[in-house]
């Protein structure tokens, strides 16, 4: 029997991806899996050469014993936060696909389109579980493609949406990211000066500046008002601790991932753990939003689960379309 194997570009990812709605979607229902035990996924080995800078292998599988559809594969994944200075992304990478029957790589694909939709696609599946139904106001920090696949997954859970407000050190990115959102998604887009006034009246705060192992972070408790749901993608990059203490539940994406992360010496300046995690939140095995107007804080650290979940889809779909580019394996 030959083989090939199928190459999808950027384009050709972004072309076959279904509408957001339907990718928040796949990701409640991969979380649910991850939750149910329908997943495997060690933690995210990093061959980062300094720095700030990352290179990430995360493996994963979804689907394992009777959980539905099976995908397998590992995102192979660099973040660079110099790049952005020189006009290239931030984070770059690519996905492979093997085949779970026979082990054969069947796909090979960008990784970036992928990467933010994901992000993004988690983000609304933790507001749909944590943040306060009736919330309309988004804050996005940190104007760049996480910023922008977030608001549009936010927006795809909450369309009554009222305004949102965007930060980012760089006046200009912020400018555009504005304009943007205000013509794509018709929504008042405003721009406050600093970050402090970018929190004020916010429902969902999500901040994603640069992961440091040395943060800076600069959003105070007094900052958030009651009923706040925070999910932080540059993990204590824009929460103090004291945001982190303050807030009534702490969850993550996956705790074993979280205590790795912490164990390489992220989170440093954290002494609390996170109560929870996301998959069991979904599969109901852990308690979701708390009764009241509490303030929950969602470190959100990525998840290859949901990489490889959301590029067989897209892969099923250049197999039955015949996209991209078949090479010989
Ligand atoms: N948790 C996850 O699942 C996940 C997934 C992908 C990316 N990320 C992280 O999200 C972050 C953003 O990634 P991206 O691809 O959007 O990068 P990007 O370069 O496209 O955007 C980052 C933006 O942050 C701005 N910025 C830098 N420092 C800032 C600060 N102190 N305050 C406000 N804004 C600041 C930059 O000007 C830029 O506009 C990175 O830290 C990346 O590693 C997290």
């Amino acid at each position: 029997m030959s083989s090939t194997i199928r190459y999808l570009s950027a384009g050709d990812v972004s072309d076959l991806l279904p509408p957001i709605a339907e990718i928040v979607d796949v990701t409640e229902e991969c979380l649910r899996q991850h939750g149910e035990g329908h997943t495997r996924m060690p933690p995210k080995v990093d061959l980062g050469p300094g720095g700030d800078n990352f290179l990430h292998a995360m493996p994963a599988a979804v689907g394992i014993g009777g959980g539905g559809d099976t995908a397998l594969g590992m995102k192979w994944v660099a973040g660079y936060p110099g790049n952005t200075a020189k006009g290239i992304p931030y984070v770059n990478g690519v996905i492979v696909l093997n085949d779970p029957d026979d082990g054969r790589v069947v796909a090979v694909m960008d990784a970036n389109v992928i990467t933010a939709k994901r992000t993004g696609a988690c983000t609304a599946v933790t507001a749909r579980h944590m943040a306060d139904p009736n919330s309309e106001v988004m804050t996005i920090i940190g104007c760049g493609v996480q910023g922008r696949s977030n608001i549009e997954a936010l927006l795809a859970v909450f369309p009554d949406t009222e305004r949102m407000l965007c930060y980012d050190i760089d006046v200009e990115r912020q400018a555009q990211f504005a304009d943007f959102v205000s013509t794509t998604h018709a929504i008042a887009a405003i721009v406050p000066p600093d970050p402090q006034e970018c929190t004020e009246g916010a429902h969902v705060i999500v901040t994603a500046g640069p992961i440091s192992k040395d943060p800076k972070p600069v959003i105070e408790p007094n900052w958030l008002q009651t009923g706040t749901l925070c999910v932080a993608l540059d993990f204590d990059g824009y929460f103090t601790p004291a945001s982190f203490d303050r807030a009534d539940r702490f969850i993550t994406d996956d705790l074993t991932q979280y205590a790795s992360y912490k164990a390489a010496g992220y989170f440093g300046q954290i002494s609390k753990e996170p109560d929870s995690d996301l998959g069991a939140i979904v599969a109901g095995k852990a308690p979701g939003r708390p009764e009241g107007s509490p303030i929950v804080l969602a470190a959100n650290l990525g998840l290859g689960i949901l990489d490889v979940a959301l590029a067989n889809a897209v892969w099923r779909r250049a197999e039955s379309e015949n996209r991209g580019t078949v090479l010989p394996a």
